[in-house]
């Protein structure tokens, strides 16, 4: 019995420690795996300064994960014992906080770094090489660290105004963080459906602003809407106390208070500084709305002196001053707006949008502050000494390193952590997209576009968890772990997109400690994944099913019912060439282990066929590119997170060679409109057919009315045309007109499945 324990024991040992397989996260720039190990029990002391913050801390996470109650000594000679130790000289030293170097042998921890963010770090490390169960004794391997970070900022931003988070759990998603070596919050304070932080000199920003009458409810696309009264605030006294917090766990706080936009809140209290002077009422709705700041002198005063008592409550560096989504609608027509274009020679409200920024940089700075914007700041020129958040791709942030700016990047690709991470349909309501845990562990947070040189001003990255759609705490956790793991090894500077498999693998040991500390946390890497792809002789498609966890184990039925231990085990792609529906589910030791998935496949004379487009989709909804569009699964309209094509401001312009000469009687697609997300109908569908794949004939088109009556199902009838190839055009409804959300931008176009009977 013992022989076959210890047996066991090598054997997980063996799992959780070979091959550099340490499972700590963000993984260490260096591991030296050494023999023996180090047992910690009651008799093991902390050596370090009783009042340092760290030496508690790490008291404190001891007694959570194990019971045992540690005692901190400021000198321990010939006892086992944890020391922490400021002496860490690195050959190539500047000023960087973090270094840090954990050595474990048979009689003692080290953990030795300049500052006590390094030995913070340190602590960090070690606590991830704990086993998770409680014990009295513990074992941990003799091993060597050294480490640190590669960029400065390593982000996590919430959005408190959507939804309000109460102080409490702010305080744990900060330790949430530093569990990951995170090194800066963006707390996004102030939007159109919330004003959050108590300012003292205008009180009703928060009597009026911080409450609405009503929200929304389910997604944007329903237009539904409660009348409960929703709020909530911080107090200065709140705020000081969380940045205490933060700065004990080396976590800068941005504090973000949004301009000239998103403002709903704020003029709701204050409408004396809109353009149009209101009234207003705190927003209901999501989206992005046309009432913003006016840039007159009073507006200008009134938001220096918020961000007078916002500066002396944050210590940070950066001023967070948004400048996202701010439509110019109002300020064509002010009289003020155009007084202040002429007088300052400006060109046009972009121009406007810029001096804006400009001069609330000026006073920033002044307080020896710097502004960082949303990558909207760069239209109309950027502020001298801004840094950028590129969030519309990479774009900006490309540009402003260009400029010498300072950059993080958030592209909504990889950094949007309120997109989907799993199958839409399995996961609860998001905004969108399809970020999963490996897309977000493949970002390179420094483009190839730049030099090296350019390459400095890539200060780091950031996830961005904006919350409309995300009400509780544990719906937070829920869309931040496991993916915040994944952005904090590439900020570390440590992934290998390569080698994804094995993070993965590190990631499904830390779920042990999700379970310990009760955080709720998505298992979507478990689901069945699929994937299609066109089939060699574009006769038909291909469907992949593959497992996170097991290659083997999985089991399929092709009519309809539910998978069990008979049903036929997968070992390749199905081939699909008829409208059917796929169920599969992984079993294993004569379990089912995963939920089952489904898919319906639809087939029509696309399925599968050659399809060519002229201008591309956006990376943020291109997943399976033009293939999408023919391969038999049909988009889903209230969570669209995948299996659909999104163009920004292009329209779709699509080939499909049917292969041979084909009956055509009716040509079938959907088009989507969720306007708060700023994807609209297109203005006109119109279909060309031809035999030779170069003269096309243009044979019947649909206008937006026709596309709003059927409600995007759109089906175009052809009335039995022979053509080899069919061309579809779906024209861009371009930038959006004044009054709809997004307003002056370009109109997002989602396509799906095209299909000809
Ligand atoms: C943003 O997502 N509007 C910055
Ligand atoms: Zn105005």
């Amino acid at each position: 019995m013992a022989k076959k324990f210890l047996f066991l024991l090598l054997l997980i040992f063996n799992n959780l420690f070979s091959q550099n397989q340490l499972p700590v996260i963000p993984y260490p720039t260096e591991v030296i795996l050494n023999s023996g190990s180090f047992l910690i029990n009651n008799k093991t002391v902390i050596e370090a300064d009783a009042n340092m913050f760290e030496a508690q801390y790490l008291q404190k996470s001891i007694k959570q994960k194990t019971g045992l109650d540690l005692k901190i000594v400021s000198q321990a000679l010939n006892v086992p014992k944890i020391s922490l130790i400021f002496d860490y000289d690195l050959p190539d030293h500047s000023g960087i906080k973090e270094p840090y170097q954990l050595t474990i042998s048979n009689n003692a921890i080290v953990i030795k770094a300049e500052y006590n963010q390094g030995i913070f770090y340190g602590i960090q490390s070690l606590l991830q090489l704990f086993p998770s169960d409680k014990k009295n004794e513990i074992s941990i391997p003799c091993l060597k660290i050294n480490d640190n970070s590669k960029y400065k900022w390593r982000g996590m931003h919430l959005d408190c105004a959507r939804h309000f988070f109460p102080k409490e759990f702010i305080k744990e998603y900060i330790d949430y963080l530093a569990m990951y070596k995170m090194n800066t919050f963006h707390w996004h304070l102030t939007d159109d459906q919330g004003w959050r932080i108590e300012i003292k000199k205008y009180p009703k920003l928060t009597e009026v602003g911080a409450w609405r009458n009503g929200s929304m409810i389910g997604h944007y696309t329903d237009q539904k809407f409660d009348d409960k009264r929703y709020g909530g605030f911080y107090t200065q006294d709140d705020i000081k106390e969380i940045v205490a917090y933060a700065n004990q766990r080396h976590i800068t706080i941005v504090p973000e208070i949004e301009m000239p936009g998103h403002a709903m809140a704020a003029l709701a209290a204050y409408p004396e500084y809109s353009c149009t002077g209101g009234p207003f009422e705190v927003g209901k709705t999501w989206g992005v709305l046309d009432d913003v700041f006016c840039p007159k002198d009073e507006t200008f005063t009134f938001l220096e002196n918020i961000l007078t008592e916002v500066i002396d409550l944050f210590p940070s560096k950066y001023i967070h001053i948004g400048g996202d989504e701010s439509p110019k609608v109002r300020w064509k027509v002010c009289s003020n707006c155009q007084k202040r274009i002429k007088d300052e020679n400006l060109k046009d409200e972009h121009e406007l949008q810029s001096y804006f920024i400009q001069r609330i940089e000026k006073f920033v700075n002044k307080k020896g502050r710097k502004i960082i914007g949303w990558d909207e700041i760069l239209e109309g020129g950027l502020a001298p000494n801004a840094a950028v958040m590129s969030w519309r791709g990479t774009e900006g942030g490309i540009a402003a390193a260009k400029q010498n700016h300072f950059v993080v990047m958030s592209p909504g690709s990889h950094c949007y952590f309120d997109h989907y991470q799993g199958e839409p349909k399995n996961e609860p309501i998001a905004f969108g997209g399809y970020t999963t845990l490996e897309k977000v562990y493949s970002f390179n947070p420094t483009p190839k576009e730049l030099s090296s040189d350019e390459a400095k001003y890539i200060l780091g990255a950031q996830a961005n968890l904006w919350t409309e759609y995300i009400e509780t705490p544990s719906h937070v956790e829920y869309m931040i772990f496991p993916r915040m793991l994944a952005l904090s090894e590439v900020l570390w500077g440590t992934s290998i997109p390569e080698k994804y498999a094995d993070f993965q693998n590190r990631v499904i040991q830390h779920f042990d400690i999700f379970e310990a500390k009760g955080i709720n946390y998505s298992k979507s890497i478990f689901e069945i994944t699929t994937k299609t792809s066109s089939s060699l002789n574009n006769n038909g498609i291909l469907f992949e099913l593959k497992s996170a966890i097991n290659t083997k184990g999985i089991r399929y039925t092709t009519d309809g019912s539910e998978p069990n231990l008979n049903s036929k085990e997968y070992t390749s792609p199905l081939e699909i060439t008829k409208s059917q529906t796929i169920k599969a589910a992984l079993f294993e030791n004569e379990k089912q282990k995963s939920a089952t998935v489904e898919q319906k496949f639809y087939s029509s004379k696309t399925l599968g066929k050659k399809i060519t487009l002229v201008n591309q989709p956006h990376e943020n909804y291109s997943i399976g590119g033009a293939f999408t569009l023919v391969d038999g699964i049909i988009g889903n309209r209230s969570k669209f997170g995948r299996d659909w094509l999104g163009f920004s401001g292009k329209d779709l312009n699509a080939t499909i060679d049917l292969g041979k000469l084909e009956d055509i009687n009716k040509v079938m697609l959907s088009v989507l409109e969720s306007r708060g997300s700023w994807i609209y109908y297109p203005k006109e569908i119109i279909i060309f057919v031809s035999n030779d794949g170069q003269e096309f004939e243009n044979v019947t088109k649909h206008s937006l009315s026709e596309i709003q009556d059927v409600k995007g199902e759109v089906v175009l009838d052809v009335k039995g045309k022979k053509a080899r190839y069919i061309k579809i055009i779906a024209t861009n409804l371009g930038k959006i007109q004044d009054g709809n959300p997004g307003a002056g931008s370009d109109a997002w176009l989602f396509i799906d499945e095209i299909g000809v009977e």
